[in-house]
């Protein structure tokens, strides 16, 4: 009986076809059930009780070597079977590459839904607009620097066209159809004939607010600027509110949030102050409220402006601005995951 194990297992090792149709004729002859392997088990029953002690052992290894290398083998042939045909069919499918979305959609986007959490509604307004709109009824004077030449892409001179310069002409648009009470939020895209550097370009987006009603005061606005704040940058977020000037409001502040100032990094994004500079806004002056329809001995109202690229650089760490419009893939898509 040991000899027979010996002479098979010599015969198993020696076997090395890699032909699929031999290697399942070397099974069936080793491990079917008239197999040369599975008649020595049917002798075994038959030993005694002493030499079933000697043979069990080497038996079973037998059988097990014989069938790792059936294994073994029918492996190999199935691969040189998928060469053949040129196919691999185990392999994952090949998906078709998806886009995503760009960093200032998303962060606009943010924007928009957390104001629209509370009860503000999405305006929009023309990219070409005429003064009026972008000025006059927003209480610039007329020889108010903003209009020179150097902020402003003018369109056209009769009638007078220019790319908006800012959002609040939206406010405009709302007031000139809507009475109180107000709540809105305008997104879009303006444009400033400003020299491109990695802090400024000609074209960018802005997210401009309008909340008029009765009783509306300076206490709402900043109350409401902080839970913007806190809903973006997050929950511990301070800020402040710096007096500034703007033509359509009255006062006017611009809000800074606290970055930190713990590393170099931290210095260059604050300019060594700690805040980061993120919107302008102020009370609707009584002159634009006039303007545009609206009693503003019954009515008040706050207004706020938020540029949407700064936000999307402070946001991802983006170093220039000019990034954001140079539609380089390999930029575009580290955004994929980031909401
Ligand atoms: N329009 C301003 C700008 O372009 C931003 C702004 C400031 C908008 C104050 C407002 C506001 O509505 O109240 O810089």
């Amino acid at each position: 009986m040991k000899e027979r194990i010996d002479l098979l297992r010599r015969e198993v090792e020696k076997f090395g076809s890699q032909a699929a149709a031999e290697v399942e004729t070397f099974r069936v002859e080793m491990l079917g059930k008239k197999g040369k392997i599975t008649s020595l088990f049917n002798d075994f029953r038959e030993l005694a009780g002493d030499q079933k002690r000697d043979l069990g052992k080497p038996l079973n290894e037998l059988k097990k070597f014989a069938q790792e290398k059936i294994n073994d083998l029918k492996n190999t042939a199935a691969e040189d079977r998928d060469q053949e045909s040129g196919e691999d069919l185990s392999r994952p499918a090949n998906f078709t590459k998806l886009g995503s979305r760009h960093p200032v959609s998303l962060v606009k986007n943010e924007i928009v839904s957390i104001f629209q959490r509370i009860g503000f509604n999405v305006s929009s307004g023309p990219e070409i607009e005429d003064d009026w709109h972008n000025f006059t009824a927003l209480n610039f004077p007329e020889e108010h620097p903003a209009r020179d030449m150097q902020d402003t892409f003018f369109v056209n001179r009769e009638p007078d066209w220019a790319l908006r310069t800012h959002t609040s002409s939206v406010q405009v648009r709302v007031m000139e159809n809507n009475q109180p009470p107000i709540r809105t939020i305008s997104p879009g895209r303006v444009f400033r004939n400003e020299a491109i550097s990695a802090r400024s370009h000609c074209f960018f987006h802005q997210v401009e607010g309008l909340y008029i009603d009765k009783d509306v005061s300076f206490a709402d606005l900043k109350q409401t600027l902080l839970y913007f704040a806190q809903e973006f940058f997050g929950p511990e977020t301070k800020i402040r509110l710096r007096p500034s000037y703007f033509p359509f409001t009255e006062p006017s502040a611009e809000m800074d949030v606290y970055w930190g100032l713990e590393n170099e990094r931290d210095y260059r994004m604050t300019k060594g102050t700690g805040w980061l500079e993120v919107l302008g806004c102020g009370m609707v002056d009584p002159n634009v409220l006039k303007n545009n329809g609206i009693d503003p001995d019954v009515y008040s109202g706050y207004a706020f402006g938020i540029g949407v690229e700064r936000m999307a650089l402070h946001r991802f760490q983006i170093p220039d601005i000019r990034m954001l419009f140079e539609n380089d893939v390999r930029f575009l898509e580290q955004f994929k995951a980031a909401y």
